[in-house]
């Protein structure tokens, strides 16, 4: 294999992301965790599984940044989930002091990687592997619009009863309570929702989309979702790894488009080789212009507690 990928922070997101990479054949992985022991037996554990799987990608653990020298794309999903009695500024400055670490050791021995963010609050951290990086804007970028939008996808298919593969959904915005879901855009085979069902259903899929996250976090009691986020995830190292020019939702600085300057929001995005291609700047209704700058006004209230 002659690409490699690493996967920084070896949790759920994490271990389930690099097992549907070396499943994929896709790049060697190296899982690094500050935790001893976890992610090489994790990585040796997905390791074992790929004569089953009939894939020669090479998976490695470690707790060493050593280990993820040159590799082609890093990505990130360290950090800690919010505990009892937390406010979301002290998990915003704990995982801020994290990304910042696995930013800086990621690149000191992969320079020339892309980086993809994926720890929360995902806008904000984005902003801070930007920051501390000094990476030019279209080699770091977050995944959650990828989420957002599967998960619309699969409540839509659930609702028509029809194969998710003809259905294609949009999300836009923070990765939060404000993400702008645009039905309008969301088609099955190339037909609008909104001209397939009525709106009080239209507007309950946007709302469970909105929804989606803390429902699977209600159900499990503990921790958050991980399938879906990480086979969003590896949609995106994937549009990267083959130089596809896909068109995904992602977290990417904006300096003007959509009329947000300075700021990391979810937009459509072209991805390829050498990361963000281009920004698709679709034609909004008033509407939903309103909600998306008003998810970018959440985004930068928080961004601004860290005070980069
Ligand atoms: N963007 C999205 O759509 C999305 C979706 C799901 C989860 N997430 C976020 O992804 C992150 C990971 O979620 P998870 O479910 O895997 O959590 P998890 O608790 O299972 O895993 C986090 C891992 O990070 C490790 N870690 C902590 N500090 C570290 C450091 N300095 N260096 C290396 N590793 C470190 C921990 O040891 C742990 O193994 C969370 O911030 C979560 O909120 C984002």
């Amino acid at each position: 294999m002659n690409r490699k990928v690493t996967v920084v922070g070896g949790g759920n997101v994490g271990a389930t992301l690099a097992q549907r990479l070396a499943d994929r054949e896709l790049a060697d992985v190296v899982l690094i965790d500050i935790v001893e022991g976890m992610p090489q037996g994790k990585a040796l554990d997905i390791m074992e599984a790929t004569p089953v799987e009939g894939s020669d990608a090479r998976v490695i653990g470690t707790n060493d940044y050593a280990d993820t020298a040159g590799s082609d794309v890093v990505v990130i999903t360290a950090g800690i989930a919010r505990k009892p009695g937390m406010s979301r500024d002290d998990l915003l400055n704990t995982n801020y002091k994290i990304v910042k670490d696995c930013t800086e050791n990621a690149l000191k021995h992969s320079p020339n990687a892309i980086l993809v963010v994926v720890s929360n609050p995902l806008d904000a951290m984005c902003q801070v592997a930007y920051k501390v990086s000094g990476l030019p804007k279209h080699r770091v970028f977050g995944m959650a619009g990828v989420l957002d939008s599967a998960r619309m996808r699969t409540f839509i298919a659930m609702e028509l009863g029809v194969s998710v593969e003809n259905v294609h959904a949009f999300v836009l915005g923070g990765h939060g309570d404000t993400m702008v879901p645009l039905p309008r855009f969301s088609t099955v085979a190339g037909v609008p929702i909104t001209e397939l069902l009525p709106k009080d259903r239209v507007d309950a899929i946007v709302k469970r989309t909105a929804n989606g996250g803390a429902e699977i976090v209600s159900l499990l009691k503990t921790g958050s979702a991980y399938y879906a986020p990480s086979a969003s995830t590896a949609e995106m190292v994937d549009a990267v790894l083959k130089d596809k020019h896909k068109i995904l939702p992602c977290c990417c600085f904006l300096e003007g488009e959509f009329g947000i300057d300075g700021l990391y929001v979810g937009v459509p995005t072209q991805l390829g080789a050498k990361g963000v291609e281009k920004i698709w700047q679709i034609q909004l209704t008033a509407e939903e212009n309103a909600a998306l700058q008003k998810s970018a006004a959440a985004v930068k209230e928080l961004v601004g507690v860290l005070k980069l």
